[in-house]
């Protein structure tokens, strides 16, 4: 399967296909160059570096590895001096180019790579986890953390091709492609009810990881993506949607940072708590609220917050994405399955309330 993103002349393609990882030399034709430097997690590098490199070398690329330590707390400034070093070492020059291989983690960092070294080279994404081949291996954003904040230094910069392999995803432990799941049911809430559908009637085949059930909601998701980013590659607009539940995932995450809540398990219940606050503001029918938390839960994912997590501690750490813009908090709301809007200078006491329905 193919989808094209198009982006004038930094459009390119999104293959997705069996065994793909095994065939990546033969898909790299658009690279001029014979050299390129994989970057990738010391997880993912045990797991798949050899069949990535097994395929380049009988294509005539030259490759090399670098890995770093696996997590988010490798997306960081020092890894990119690290893997700078090993991009000279490697001899890559301006014709060369970088393969991201793995999660968002090392999609982003070697993407920021790509996007300044020598000013700029091209790359390719190889992504690994159900996150990154939904989400973050596509549209082009690259870049890392600093100690006061996520993803505040990067680049947009789009690789020159997507390979996706869904066979890797037989790896990928459990929780990880049940956050990536969460991604998928967002696609669905923010952009098409009948892909929604046909996730709510496919919940066997997603729970047991029927691979080529799973291609076709891959293919489906990046078409989405596409489309988003082709209408609005920099997010002056439409790209904001794709932070439906975000804006509650993030203030739940950055509160429950000792309570383990992973990323996508915090966008489910974000995506409850938009889902809540757009019933009580009247512009989403309840049982289409409903029909959301439903689907969610039979995937798996939480739709409630347990612990002892404070809301008003979590509508605080909601104003960090506020100061993200001078135009102040804009929240994605639903307004049925397939449909939202962006609205700003919404009442904080509906917000607490939508917060507080959803803490044990
Ligand atoms: N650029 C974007 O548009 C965008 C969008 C969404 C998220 N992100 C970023 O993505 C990151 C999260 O990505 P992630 O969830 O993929 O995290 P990740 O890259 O850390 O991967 C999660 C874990 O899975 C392991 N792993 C990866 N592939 C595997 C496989 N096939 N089998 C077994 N283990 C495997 C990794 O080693 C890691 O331990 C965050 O930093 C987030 O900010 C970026
Ligand atoms: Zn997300």
């Amino acid at each position: 399967m193919k989808v094209r993103v198009n982006l004038g002349e930094r459009s390119y393609d999104i293959e997705i296909s069996s065994d793909l990882l095994e065939k990546s030399g033969a898909e790299l034709g658009v690279v001029s160059s014979p050299k390129c430097l994989v970057i990738t997690d010391d997880n993912v590098k045990k797991l798949y570096y050899q069949k990535v490199a097994d395929s380049l070398i009988p294509a005539g690329i030259n490759c090399s590895a670098a890995a770093f330590k696996a997590g988010e707390e490798s997306k960081k400034l020092e890894t990119i001096a690290f893997l700078y070093g090993e991009a000279v070492r490697a001899g890559l020059n301006r014709d060369s180019f970088i393969v991201a291989l793995g999660g968002g983690v090392p999609g982003d960092v070697a993407g920021f790579v790509a996007a300044t070294y020598m000013r700029g080279i091209d790359f390719i994404q190889i992504p690994t986890t159900l996150l990154a081949m939904v989400d973050s291996s596509v549209g082009g954003k690259t870049g890392v953390d600093l100690p006061q904040g996520k993803n505040l230094v990067g680049a947009f910069w789009q690789p020159k091709k997507v390979l996706i392999d869904p066979c890797v995803l037989k790896t990928l432990p459990e929780r990880e492609i049940k956050c990536g799941l969460a991604e998928v049911v967002k696609y669905g809430v923010i952009l098409d009810a009948a892909f929604f559908k046909l996730l709510a009637s496919n919940v066997p085949k997603l729970l047991s990881l029927d691979l080529d059930f799973y291609s076709s909601v891959i293919a489906k998701c990046c078409e989405l993506k596409a489309y988003v980013v082709s209408n609005d590659e920099r997010e002056s607009g439409l790209r904001a949607i794709l932070n439906y539940g975000h804006t509650f995932g993030h203030a739940v995450e950055a509160v429950s940072a000792y309570h383990g809540i992973a990323h996508g398990e915090a966008v489910s219940i974000g995506m409850c708590m938009a889902a809540d606050l757009a019933v009580s503001m009247q512009i989403m029918k309840k049982e289409d609220a409903s029909i959301q938390e439903e689907l969610l839960k039979n995937l798996g994912l939480p739709v409630r917050l347990r612990g002892c997590l404070i809301p008003a501690k979590i509508i605080e750490a909601m104003a960090t994405d506020k100061k993200k813009t001078d135009a102040g908090l804009a929240l994605v709301l639903p307004l049925q399955i397939g449909a939202v809007e962006i609205r700003r200078g919404v009442d904080p006491a509906l917000v607490l309330e939508a917060i507080r329905g959803r803490c044990d």
